[in-house]
């Protein structure tokens, strides 16, 4: 086993190194991103999400719990520890083999991943500063070391999970009895995971701390080949459904060398970032392998009993592992876009749009009086807002003219803007009380709706 289930691959020639810095920029001009511990020098591959980071990865995940675990009959959910019993690790091979190669510069002291040393006429050359005196590669354990109670003795050593997987199999019998199910059904988890990966990197692409989606989805050996076909279509839909185009999602099939050696197929679904092409999730037939691991090691039967054959066998499983943090960047790739737009005296002015899907955008709908010194304007617009709430995310601006208030929405991807004018009020006629405009942020087009019906036609919109 190694950790680079994601094999660097060049950059796609498209790559956009200056996209990626206006993204960086705006996750953090906005508030999706920040630096973790940043007055302090940041910590590196470590992140922070703010105000309006924190709703967008809510929102992916509680998508992905939805669609995963809710709507399907077939499978439970389950929040495991982050902290195990160390014999866990050791019986699912990581402490032995979650490893990547290191070679060390003796020149600069850099300490690099052997399979990214690039060379010069054949011979391997330090990237940082040139140097060709390299040590022979070591294998670096990614794992964080850290020690349970009082004393810092061997016998009280454990890690930081790497990954969510392992609960789901240790607990396999537990939720088994609890849930009765029949195969195929699979167990969900979302959760924190570290690596303490040795160049982290492309903003939150890399972290050393990040979350995972994982599903562990158990059947008989005979079903396994169909049930990874079928996997792997299911999670494609599933980033179209957030908003991500298919023609920017690829599936890789991992060749036979680069598989672990248990797995019996294994795809990696990738996407096109600015900086290349690269993965998002994995979905790997895992057979039998981890189960088989934990009960030879734990002593403690991990079978399934089938009735009407009335045989016992350890169940294989198919793994679809997506990145929570991974995929909150594909999202904010994805939407990135600058157009043109009318500023309040009708001239046109470039605009930052993030076009994110109304499903997963952090703000559903912002309110808008049209003036915020004329009372009933006001009060009218602090009604719709208390009218909207209990069914979404919104936001009241009633600062600066309104050409500008749209633009700061558009900039952080909420996909309608109301604005409660005089109209609403009555004051052209009774024919529009009580209606106000919905505007779309990317046709930018207004429609008149009756206040009454914008919670039923606004929730059709972002479900
Ligand atoms: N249980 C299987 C497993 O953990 P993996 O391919 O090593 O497989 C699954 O990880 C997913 O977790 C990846 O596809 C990626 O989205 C995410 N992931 C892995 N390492 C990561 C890292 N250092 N930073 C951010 N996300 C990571």
């Amino acid at each position: 086993m190694t950790s680079s289930s994601d094999p660097q691959r060049p950059p796609s020639p498209s790559s956009g190194a200056a996209r990626m810095e206006k993204i960086v920029s705006l996750c953090k001009r906005r508030g999706f991103i920040f630096q973790s511990s940043e007055i302090y020098g940041g910590l590196n591959g470590a992140w922070d999400y703010g105000p309006l980071g924190v709703e967008l990865k809510r929102n992916l995940k509680d998508y992905w719990w939805r669609t995963m675990v809710h709507e399907r009959d077939d499978v439970v959910g389950m929040d495991g520890s982050i902290l195990m019993n160390r014999a866990v690790w050791k019986a699912s091979g990581h402490e032995e083999t979650f490893t990547d190669p290191m070679v060390d510069c003796r020149t600069c002291k850099a300490r690099l991943r052997a399979d990214q040393i690039p060379q010069k006429n054949g011979v391997p050359q330090c990237p940082n500063c040139g140097g060709k005196d390299l040590t022979e590669p070591r294998s670096f354990n990614l794992m964080f070391k850290t020690y349970v109670g009082a004393t810092e003795d061997e016998s009280s050593i454990t890690y930081l999970r790497p990954e969510t997987a392992q609960s789901i199999f240790v607990q396999f019998k537990n939720v088994l009895d609890v849930s009765r199910k029949k195969l195929p059904f699979g167990i969900a988890q979302i959760g924190k995971a570290f690596r303490n990966e040795i160049n982290p990197r492309n903003f939150t692409f890399r972290s050393r701390e990040f979350e995972q989606m994982e599903l562990e989805y158990f059947c008989r050996p005979e079903q396994g080949m169909e049930l990874l076909e079928y996997w792997k279509e299911e999670r494609l839909k599933f980033y179209e459904n957030i908003g991500i185009a298919r023609e920017k999602l690829h599936v890789l099939t991992v060749p036979d060398a680069e598989r672990a050696f248990y797995s019996k197929g294994t795809y990696d679904i990738e996407y096109e970032f600015p900086f290349g092409r690269q993965e998002l999730e994995g979905v790997a037939y895992r057979t039998d392998y981890d189960l088989s691991q934990h009960q030879n090691a734990s002593g403690k039967p991990l079978e399934y009993f089938d009735e009407e054959a009335k045989q016992k066998f350890i169940p294989h499983v198919i793994e679809p592992s997506a990145g929570v943090d991974r995929t909150v960047l594909a999202l904010i790739c994805e939407a990135y876009d600058e157009d043109t737009a009318p500023d309040d005296k009708g001239k046109q002015e470039s605009r930052i749009v993030l076009r994110f899907s109304p499903r997963i955008a952090p703000i559903k709908c912002a309110i808008f009086p049209l003036l915020k010194n004329k009372e009933p304007l006001v009060a009218k617009a602090r009604a719709v807002v208390n009218l909207l709430r209990p069914h979404m995310n919104v936001f009241y601006d009633e600062t600066g003219a309104i050409g500008r208030r749209y633009r700061r929405q558009d900039e952080i991807g909420t996909p309608f803007g109301i604005t409660i004018d005089f109209e609403t009020l009555g004051e052209r006629g009774d024919e529009f009380r009580d209606t106000v405009t919905l505007r779309e942020r990317d046709s930018m087009k207004q429609e008149r709706v009756k206040i009454a019906d914008l919670v039923q036609l606004l929730i059709a919109r972002i479900s």
